[in-house]
């Protein structure tokens, strides 16, 4: 077991919501390497289970809590019960996120519902409840996930467009209200990154435009300029800059992270 007291998140603890794959599962890998204890937390006990599994041999404390992050009185209970677990809350990483993508008329109120309730809701509560407990202790670091769908427009995917807008509006306020307290408040925002979700846009995207995934994924490479999909990872990595003390001045910043992607 490697030695992680000299990681640049020693003895920080972190809250990370949908850290059972994709990009929460690869910021709960970097950290965990870089010393944090961690709890986990996404909707599926066994995939937890898997992910706390892997992240052991880090060496540090990996806890789990399966609960859906939009439930009724789910944040105020995930922040408590990592405060309970490690004494103190330093990190909250708002990724969970879900996405519904269809041609703009065919939203139903259901699809706004749910889009708005994982993705903006729920972090809003949880950074509420997070924000109670940093800001007297004068010490915090969030990090919310946006995406470059909170930056300008895309097709068939309004409603998470909407989400993703909101999310990148509710960073630059609470980084506003909470800037003289120690806590920062930032938004990573992926263009495209290789999880379930990317397969799951380009399968959408395919179906309404009457084409193939594997075309629909040619037609995005080409507004990539690196003409390639990020690895989770690599959101990972700024993930560890913004969560790590050396980041205190930066606040407020919604990040792009995206190989160079056009608006089009
Ligand atoms: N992939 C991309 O290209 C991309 C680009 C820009 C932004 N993003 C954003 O980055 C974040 C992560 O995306 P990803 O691609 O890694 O997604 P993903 O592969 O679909 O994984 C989503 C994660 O969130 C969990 N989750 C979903 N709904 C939840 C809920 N209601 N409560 C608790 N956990 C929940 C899932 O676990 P369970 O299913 O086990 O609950 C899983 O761990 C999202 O906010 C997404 O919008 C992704």
């Amino acid at each position: 077991m490697q030695d992680r007291r000299n990681g640049r998140l020693a003895g920080n603890s972190a809250l990370i919501t949908g850290a059972s794959r994709g990009i929460g599962l690869a910021i709960a890998r970097e950290f965990a390497r870089e010393g944090a204890d961690l709890l986990l937390v996404a909707t599926r006990e066994e995939t937890l289970a898997a992910a706390r599994q892997e992240l052991a041999g880090f060496g540090t404390r990996i806890e789990t809590r399966a609960a859906d992050v939009a439930g009724s009185g789910a944040a105020a209970a995930l922040v408590t019960a990592a405060v309970t677990a490690f004494g103190k809350l330093d990190i909250l990483v708002n990724n969970a996120g879900v996405y519904v993508g269809k041609p703009f008329l065919e939203y139903e109120e259901a699809d706004v519902d749910r889009t708005l309730s994982v993705n903006v809701k729920a972090p809003m509560f949880l950074m509420q409840a997070a924000l109670a407990h940093m800001a007297p202790r004068g010490y915090g670091r969030i990090i919310n996930l946006a995406s470059t769908a909170g930056k300008w427009a895309s097709r068939n995917q309004a409603v998470y467009n909407l989400s993703k807008h909101a999310v990148v509006g509710l960073t630059r306020c609470a980084a506003l209200e909470f800037a003289q307290q120690g806590v920062t408040v930032n938004a990573i925002c992926p263009g495209l990154v290789r999880t379930d979700m990317a397969d799951a846009l380009e399968q959408n995207n395919a179906r309404a435009a009457g084409t193939t995934p594997e075309s629909v994924h040619g037609e995005l490479l080409r507004r990539i300029a690196q003409g390639r999909f990020l690895e989770p990872g690599e959101c990972a990595h700024l993930a560890v800059y913004m969560a790590s003390p050396e980041a205190a001045g930066m606040t407020g910043q919604s990040v792009l992270i995206d190989g160079g992607m056009v608006f089009v």
